[in-house]
């Protein structure tokens, strides 16, 4: 089984909008049963609430499932149990590299896997309320990411 998990500050737009747009792409392929797939956030304050009502709406939008996601925030642990690890943000990234005190081979940025993007960062919506862009940014890098995986796990 191979595992992801998306990180962002508050857990409730950018990650779960990455983990419910992730699995939705994972279950279209019929790769459910080897992806698993979660979020969580470098921050608590969110902590047991569903994504935002912007998040919410754009997965509607696009026929996207997002039931049963609650906030979390990111633990020690999970450095250990994902395979992948895919922060939103520079700001994450240092969290995530400063949590895991040493080089960590597995923590990468979501633009990592979007081919000639111009974007370093996905914006937070939180500040910015650009759902649709962070969409955007989410289905290329999740496509990306998945492309990825399959390579990697010799599964085409
Ligand atoms: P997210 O957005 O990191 O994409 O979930 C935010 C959500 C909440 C807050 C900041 C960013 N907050 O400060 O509460």
């Amino acid at each position: 089984m191979v595992s992801v998990l998306f990180v962002c500050l508050g857990n409730i737009c950018r990650s779960p909008m990455a983990e419910a747009v992730f699995r939705h792409m994972v279950k279209e392929e019929g790769l459910e049963d080897r992806i698993r797939v979660d979020s969580a956030g470098t921050g608590d304050w969110h902590t047991g609430e569903p994504p935002h009502h912007g998040t919410r709406r754009i997965l509607k939008q696009y026929g996207i499932p997002h039931e049963g996601i609650r906030a979390r925030q990111v633990k020690k642990q999970d450095l250990e149990d994902f395979d992948y690890i895919i922060a939103m943000d520079d700001n994450n990234l240092s969290y995530l590299r400063r949590m895991a005190e040493r080089n960590h081979q597995r923590l990468y940025r979501l633009t990592d896997f979007i081919p000639d993007t111009t974007y370093r960062e996905v914006p937070d919506p939180y500040y910015t309320g650009n759902f649709e862009e962070v969409y955007e940014l989410v289905s290329a890098g999740c496509r990306g990411l998945l492309e990825r995986i399959k390579e990697e796990q010799g599964w085409k």
